[in-house]
């Protein structure tokens, strides 16, 4: 990659940029609008050879990740594992925690031998971090809760960790659930409402923390951008709702009913089909507050769904 850095006014001018795992759903739309802006783009896949990636991009293997670091602008960490692609066995839940933790250590380690290093590391977290019970708020200085998922955003937080103090602002962002079109949560959250079969799972009130795809993508930037964010911010509409409220207006917006079935008809059968991910991924949820993206002035397009749904449905 050739190119110039820079920082200009306490903002890093986004040049040369390197996106690991930046063939899925955020990468995607990440560099979509880093090749927009006319940044240098290299994404770190796996099979490059297989990326479908914006004109203006490369793809390259991760082995390729040193040079890649050279005097780049910001590097964003995105690989890993889908979380709800197949059951958790106990191999789906290792290469769950290892695919975050060990591309972690690949960027960190690759950072050590690298002589211009890029002044910001975004690394992706998830709200998993936060304990899922109740109904209080959760901000960024929350302890992690104890479930698998937390111990998993915990990992691959201190993998990440390791980079402070090396000359390398260290932004790790708590992803919400991430609304989009063409992927993740929203389409399968859908289909059933579609099919006339929506109802809430579990009793409802577990919380539901959403970001729209667009806001994110903003976020990410503006997080490798300003030299303001650090440390760990949440990446959640700032208006977190109820499941319950979730599914009332994605039903509205579809033009559906939403069936109101007691807590039993849904909680154990969904155990039975998923599995362990059933109650972390669907049946409990975190109200999460993006105390910091707010104080730091961040613009969040859309903070209530129905703005989100009337968007992308
Ligand atoms: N989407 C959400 O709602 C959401 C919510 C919270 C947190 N997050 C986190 O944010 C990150 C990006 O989300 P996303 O929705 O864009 O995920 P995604 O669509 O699943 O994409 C993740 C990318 O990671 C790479 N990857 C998968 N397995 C890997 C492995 N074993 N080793 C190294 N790389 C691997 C893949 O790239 P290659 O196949 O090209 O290598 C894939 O394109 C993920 O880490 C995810 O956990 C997402």
């Amino acid at each position: 990659m050739k190119g110039k850095t820079g920082t200009t006014m306490g903002r890093t001018e986004l040049k040369k940029v390197v996106v690991a795992g930046g063939t899925g759903l955020v990468g995607h739309h990440l560099v979509q609008a880093l090749v927009e802006r006319k940044a240098l783009v290299a994404v770190v896949s796996r099979k490059p050879a297989l990326a479908k990636l914006p004109k203006g991009a490369e793809a390259y293997g991760w082995k390729d990740l040193p040079a890649l670091l050279e005097g780049a602008d910001a590097v964003f960490n995105l690989a890993g594992e889908g979380l709800a692609d197949k059951r958790w066995s106990p191999d789906r839940k290792e290469a769950i925690l290892s695919s975050r933790t060990e591309s972690t250590r690949r960027i960190v380690e690759a950072l050590k031998w690298v002589a211009q290093k890029p002044p910001v590391l975004v690394n992706a977290s998830a709200i998993g971090f936060y304990n899922a019970d109740g109904q209080s708020l959760q901000e960024e200085n929350a302890k992690p809760g104890k479930d698998f998922l937390a111990q998993v955003c915990d990992a691959w937080e201190k993998e990440a960790d390791a980079v402070t103090g090396k000359g390398i602002r260290l932004v790790k962002l708590r992803l919400g659930v991430v609304l989009a079109r063409e992927g993740g949560a929203l389409p399968r959250m859908a289909q059933p409402v579609r099919l006339f079969l929506g109802c809430p799972l579990g009793d409802g009130r577990q919380g539901f923390s959403w970001i729209h795809i667009a806001d994110l993508v903003d976020l990410l930037l503006e997080a490798a951008s300003n030299i303001n964010y650090e440390g760990a911010i949440n990446a959640t509409a700032p208006k977190p709702i109820s499941h319950r409220a979730f599914m009332e207006a994605l039903a509205r917006r579809l033009h559906r009913p939403l069936w109101p079935l007691p807590s039993i008809c849904t909680r154990w059968p969904l155990k039975l089909l998923l599995g362990e991910m059933a109650e972390p991924m669907l049946l409990r949820g975190a109200y999460v507050y993006p105390k910091k993206a707010l104080a730091l002035g961040f613009h969040f397009t859309y903070t209530r769904s129905e703005e989100a749904l009337e968007d992308l449905l």
